[in-house]
């Protein structure tokens, strides 16, 4: 499994980090959450006062700040400039913004760039919306994780304090829908992906189900 390169995507609490770094964890393979770069960027878009609704600002600055990522599935970290910014881009104000900035092409593009740079020659786990799509199409191990949008909700609101279910499915859906028809590279399954609907599965489950596919495809 040296050179594999493992793509996960689907929508917002499909369980893609999770099972991503127990998948990694299990192969002794890196990990990378594009996700969070989007949300890296976002944060620091947000702290610049850049204006969401301006995309044109948004891309003439996307390449201002610096992101370092750590890939170690037991320890993933990222870092805007230097600074640890784990916590800051997971708070409602950076998922709530997250799918403006992700939406800019410039921002896409510069990100793009650097998540193939991180896979170099493989040996990751690689989760986000356009990996089996644009960012390693050749990933010989395309995953497209699904579940219900009560499940997907309800898995949210045990990880966060202050919201419902309700909220949540409310604010995914919200996300999901900008994520899914945004005009570059959105949110979709590619043709030699296995879907793999985890609304019944516990977290070891869809590893157990990965692992299997895994194991079949290479
Ligand atoms: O996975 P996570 O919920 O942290 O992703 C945050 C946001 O980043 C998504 O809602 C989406 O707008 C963006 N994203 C993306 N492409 C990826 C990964 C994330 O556009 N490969």
């Amino acid at each position: 499994v040296t050179g594999l390169v493992v793509a996960m995507d689907g929508p917002s609490g499909s369980g893609k980090s999770s099972a991503s770094r127990g998948v990694a964890r299990a192969l002794g393979l890196r990990y990378l959450d594009t996700g969070a770069m989007y949300r890296a960027i976002t944060w620091w878009v947000l702290r610049q006062g850049i204006a969401l609704d301006d995309p044109a600002a948004i891309a003439a600055r996307a390449a201002e700040p610096v992101l370092t990522m750590g890939t170690d599935p037991d320890a993933p970290s990222v870092a805007v400039d230097g600074t640890d910014v784990a916590g800051p881009i997971r708070t409602a104000e950076v998922t709530a913004a997250v799918s403006a900035v992700s939406a800019v092409p410039e921002v896409r593009r510069r990100l793009v760039a650097e998540q193939r740079e991180i896979i170099g020659t493989g040996g990751i786990v690689v989760e986000g919306r356009d990996i089996g799509t644009v960012v390693a199409p050749g990933a010989p191990v395309k995953i497209y994780l699904t579940a219900s949008a009560d499940a997907r909700a309800a898995r949210r609101t045990a990880e966060l304090t202050g919201t419902t279910v309700e909220a949540q499915k409310a604010a995914m859906a919200r996300r999901d829908t900008l994520d899914s028809t945004r005009k570059t590279d959105p949110l979709a399954m590619a043709d030699d992906a296995v879907e793999l609907d985890t609304t019944p599965l516990n977290l070891d489950e869809v590893i157990a189900e990965v692992l299997r596919v895994i194991k079949e495809k290479v």
